[in-house]
């Protein structure tokens, strides 16, 4: 992903942004594409909606630890505008590795952008907060943090969505195992579909990321998956660390 030239944002970003956590998480949380602060630093969700996103977790309580964070982009759309679909194309077969070493039982998506990627005909103001099946995974929208910070309606809806996630955890466990079908299954629980809101935004404006540099977690623990890895190992890189750095842990 570092170094990758698939697309035109390559040719305009610091970094890429292949993602960070445990590379045992049940969670993978994808967000839309690294911001500015993503891109000089390498890390996701690092400025405000990062900040945001810490909290939303904490009240589970979970932590970045507990989650792999990566976006459907790995590379920042300049000004913040949302990737092209063939941005998104260009990077889909580096967010199915991830999906297939991780094999995460929960994919929380965050903002539109993120859950068009699983569910083309969903809509954010109705499938918010949702617990939906996706290939024998819980598939878990929830509005963007950066919808949050600029409208106090979505970050309330944000906080009273987020404690849904554990009981997403749980019924992730009652999934089938994954079938082939490249869609949504179907609804398992739905919350009532009242929500007063109905406009979304994506990525904050840079300005208001600039002075944001709070240090990220970014923990690598073994995957059990690193045996069955196809890349070879790098000279003197044990399976551990291949398994970290497929998942973009460096
Ligand atoms: N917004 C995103 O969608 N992803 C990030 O990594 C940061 C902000």
């Amino acid at each position: 992903m570092r170094s990758c030239t698939g697309c035109g944002l390559h040719s305009t970003r610091t970094n890429a942004v292949p993602g960070s956590g445990s590379s045992k998480a049940e969670i993978l949380i994808i967000g839309e594409g690294p911001g500015f602060n993503e891109d000089q630093q390498g890390l996701p969700f690092v400025g405000r909606s990062g900040k945001l996103l810490d909290e939303l977790l904490a009240a589970i309580p979970m932590s970045r630890e507990d989650v792999f964070i990566t976006n459907v982009v790995k590379c920042r759309p300049p000004d913040n505008r949302d990737p092209l679909p063939d941005e998104v194309a260009a990077c889909r077969p580096y967010l199915e590795r991830q999906m297939e070493l991780l094999d995460p039982k929960v994919v929380v998506t965050l903002g539109r952008v993120s859950m068009l990627r699983f569910h083309p005909k969903g809509k954010i103001s109705e499938d918010h907060g949702k617990i939906l099946e996706w290939e024998g995974r819980i598939l878990f929208p929830l509005y963007h943090p950066a919808a949050g910070l600029r409208n106090p309606a979505i970050k309330r809806e944000l906080q009273k969505d987020v404690l849904k996630l554990p009981e997403a955890l749980r019924q992730a466990n009652r999934v089938s195992p994954k079938n082939i079908d490249d869609k949504i299954d179907g609804e398992i629980t739905t919350k009532a579909p009242n929500s007063p809101v109905t406009q979304e935004d994506q990525k904050l404006p840079e300005e208001e990321q600039e002075n944001n540099n709070r240090p990220s977690s970014q923990t690598a623990e073994a995957s059990t998956a690193d045996a069955q890895l196809s890349e070879p190992l790098l000279k003197n890189e044990t399976t551990k660390e291949k398994g970290d750095r497929q998942l973009g842990m460096f």
